[in-house]
Formats: C-alpha cells, sequence, structure tokens
C-alpha cells in the first residue's frame, strides 16, 4: 500500500508531496521520499534528489518548494505567481518552474546515503556510485550555505527567517518570535488548505497565515539577500531541529565524501561542522525542561516550550551518556510518550503539558510519522535497540490503518491533514523493511 501511494503521487521524475494539499515537490519531504524510493528503484531514488537539486539556487541554498508549472492554478496557495519574482532575485535558478524563496532542514543527504546503502545490496553500486558522485558537490555546497549564510555568528544553529523554513509551521516553538511580527499592508488572500481538510482546526489560523505572507513580503523586498535580512528582519530565530538535522545530514555527507573520494579539506570542513553543530546543541541546552529551546534572535532570548524540536541532541548523535540520559528521561516523561492519555507511545509535535498543545492541530500536537521515524533514527544510531524497536512497532501499528496520513490526533490515533502523504509512505517502507535482528 505504501509502494502505492508513491508511485501515485509521481509526476515523472519527481513526486508530490501529497496528492491535494500539496501539488508540488517540497524540499525535506523529498529527501525522506527519497529513502522510500531508494526501496524501490534506485534510478528513481535517485532522480527524486537530483531533480530538487536542478533547481539549486546559485548561493547554495535548496529551495523549499519547486513549483509544478502543470498544477491547476488555484490548487496551492501561495502558488508560483506569489513568488513569481524568484526568477529574477540574483542568486535565485533560471524560472519556470518557479521556486520559493525559503528553504528546509535538509534531509537531502540522508537521503543519498540511502540509496547508495540499498542499491548494494540490490547490485546497483555503480548506478549509485554515479548518482553520488553527481549529487555530492550541490550536498556540500547546500550545506556550506547553511554554514556561513545561515550562520554567519559561526555558532553551529542555523538562522530561519520564517517558520516555513522549520517545516514545523505552527509549532508553539514560534509563537514567541512571531509576537515582533507586526502585520503591513497585506492584499487580501484566499487560501486553498481548508478546502483539503475535513476541518480548517487541523490547519494553521488565518491570523497566523497573515504573518507567514508578510515574512514573504519582507523577504522579497530585500531580494532574498541573507545578509540584509539580518539587519532588518523582525522574524530571525536559531532552530535546533535544524541545526541537528544538519548535523546528522553532515555526518552522512562524510560517508559519502568517502564514496566519492572527495579531497581531505572537505572532510575536515564536514567535521568540522559537525563539532560546531554539537557544540552550538550544547549551548541551547535547558535543564529545567530536560530538552534543547531554539532562540529568538531578535529578543535574544531563548524560546522556552516543550516540542520535538527540543530532542534534536539526540538527532544530532554523539552526546555524553549524561545527556543522553537526560533525553531519554524527558522522552519517557509523561511530557511525550509518558504520557497516559496517549492512544500509542509516539512522540507528539508539542507537549500536552504544555498550554499551547491542541491536539488536532498541525504542528501544536499531533504524531507526524516522519517525525517518529527521525527519533527511531536517532536511538538506533545512538545504541538503544530495545527502545527503537518498540519505537518502530508502534509506529507500524498505527500506520497499518493505511491511510498514511500527514499527521495522526496523539489521543485517538485518528488519522489528520492529508492522506496519502508521500513522505508518510516512504518511511512505513524503510520501517518496513529494517532488521532488527541484523543489530
Ligand atoms: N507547510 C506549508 C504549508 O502547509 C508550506 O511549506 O503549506
Amino acid at each position: 500500500m505504501a509502494e502505492r501511494v508513491l508511485r501515485r503521487n509521481d509526476m515523472e521524475g519527481w513526486t508530490r508531496a501529497a496528492p491535494n494539499l500539496y501539488p508540488h515537490q517540497w524540499s525535506w519531504d523529498s529527501g525522506f521520499i527519497a529513502i522510500g524510493l531508494a526501496h524501490l528503484d534506485t534510478a528513481r531514488a535517485a532522480q527524486e534528489l537530483t531533480s530538487l537539486f536542478e533547481h539549486q539556487w546559485r548561493n547554495g541554498k535548496v529551495p523549499h518548494i519547486v513549483f509544478n508549472p502543470d498544477a491547476p492554478p488555484d490548487s496551492y496557495f501561495p502558488g508560483p505567481e506569489h513568488w513569481s519574482s524568484a526568477g529574477a532575485y540574483p542568486e535565485a535558478p533560471p524560472a519556470p518552474p518557479y521556486t520559493s524563496c525559503l528553504c528546509q532542514p535538509p534531509t537531502h543527504a540522508l537521503g543519498a546515503l540511502r540509496v547508495w546503502e540499498l542499491a548494494q545490496e540490490r547490485d546497483q553500486a555503480d548506478v549509485a556510485r554515479g548518482f553520488l558522485s553527481e549529487i555530492y558537490p550541490k550536498l556540500l555546497a547546500w550545506h556550506r550555505y547553511l554554514a556561513t549564510e545561515r550562520d554567519p555568528e559561526g555558532s553551529g544553529l542555523v538562522t530561519i527567517n520564517h517558520p516555513w523554513e522549520s517545516g514545523t509551521d505552527n509549532s508553539p516553538r514560534w509563537d514567541g518570535a512571531l509576537q515582533n511580527v507586526e502585520v503591513g499592508d497585506l492584499p487580501p488572500f484566499e487560501r486553498q488548505d481548508l478546502d483539503d481538510v475535513d476541518h480548517p482546526t487541523e490547519r494553521p489560523t488565518d491570523e497566523e497565515y497573515a504573518r507567514y505572507l508578510w515574512l514573504v513580503e519582507l523577504i522579497k523586498r530585500v531580494r532574498c539577500d541573507d545578509a540584509e535580512l539580518y539587519g532588518s528582519h523582525p522574524f530571525l530565530v536559531k532552530d535546533v531541529l535544524f541545526s541537528a538535522i544538519l548535523v546528522a545530514a553532515n555526518e552522512t555527507l562524510l560517508e559519502i565524501a568517502g564514496v566519492v573520494g572527495a579531497p581531505e579539506e572537505d572532510m575536515v570542513l564536514i567535521e568540522a561542522w559537525i563539532s560546531r553543530g554539537r557544540a552550538g546543541l550544547d549551548e541551547q541546552w535547558d535543564p529545567g525542561l530536560g530538552l534543547c529551546v531554539d532562540h529568538d534572535l531578535r529578543r535574544n532570548a531563548p524560546l522556552r516550550v516543550r516540542t520535538v524540536g527540543g530532542f534534536a541532541p539526540l538527532v544530532a548523535g554523539g552526546q555524553t551518556p549524561d545527556r543522553l540520559d537526560a533525553l531519554l528521561r524527558t522522552l519517557y516523561s509523561t511530557a511525550f510518550l509518558g504520557n497516559p492519555n496517549l492512544r500509542r507511545p509516539l512522540p507528539p509535535s508539542t507537549s500536552p503539558t504544555e498550554a499551547h498543545f491542541q491536539p488536532r492541530n498541525y504542528w501544536r500536537g499531533p504524531v507526524w510519522p516522519v517525525i517518529s521515524w527521525l527519533l527511531w533514527r536517532s536511538l538506533v544510531r545512538a545504541g538503544e535497540r530495545d527502545r527503537a524497536y518498540d519505537l518502530r512497532r508502534v509506529a507500524l501499528q498505527e500506520l497499518s490503518g493505511g491511510n498514511f496520513a500527514e499527521y495522526y490526533e496523539p489521543f485517538t490515533g485518528e488519522p489528520l491533514g492529508s492522506d496519502d502523504q508521500s513522505w508518510t509512505a516512504a518511511v512505513t517502507l524503510d520501517w518496513l523493511s529494517y532488521d532488527d535482528e541484523a543489530w
């Protein structure tokens, strides 16, 4: 069934994130989708990433959306016309197809390495090696962009300038920082996303959308110049989950560098990024919460909220035994997996103990299978065999309903958002083929 979802969403060379709600190619979805496709077809999995990277910006940025020129005009808002000047920005690639000005967490190296690993099992190593050689310099340029333009302080933490860049759009992680954003003169807009869900309470509010659109407007006004944004933009946040995914991606990039025979100086650089990333996350550790917290650069203040984003150091890996213990204590506490009201012990995107928790609303509470997959992968890498086994088993139970939903209500297990979400199907395929005995 998962395979069928990926085939149905295949647009010949790239995969739409979902059949109706998301008819374009989304950046961080593609990294997960490549992992799923790697179980089905090496060349097609590779193509998922090469097609995305065809639209990489000149400065290395990978756009968060590549718009499908054939999608019906009113199928997604804000559609390509909203970003249409993207083709004219100094760093933007030729358009059409148009791309958004934003980026998303760098899951791509994780996808690329999985393509390589699985290709060897089915005698496709040559195809995969060719793909790695082609994608490696592009991945390196992408990670370099994040390590420099998005971290001029050299803190090891990536700065985002829009909640959409975090991928966790309306998470309460951003509530504090969004208070700095005063919406200016915005033309009236009509949302499309609300037509594709059962109830508007499953999506961000209109007030949040107004802020999202205003921030896009401000980014366009400075022609997407990151240095200018640093001076002027009202939403500037160090995102710990994004930063941790970058650390994990750099670890896999190091492996890819080994396969393609990259020069020693690349290895040294990537290793430095990994250490700097982990050190940056360390600085954001909040002992009171037992979690890592994001940082609002505008107010120079930590954003103290219990969300899955707080498990960033687990995702980054390489933690001391004490820190790992502290993270696991929080993960299994009543704030997360140990919460007695959960339908299944799967991580709610926001802790039910938070005042802003909403069990049906997008990133304010629901369980997202891709996040469960990320935490599962992190547990595997941390050597937490039994915990990883349980998380995978329970996640697959929830997915066996066959909806491949975007997210799930944590207290009932009800599928929410879009059905047939590509990345949900992709992580299902990866989980189904995992051999716990191979440890
Ligand atoms: N996730 C956003 C949306 O819901 C865009 O990236 O449309």
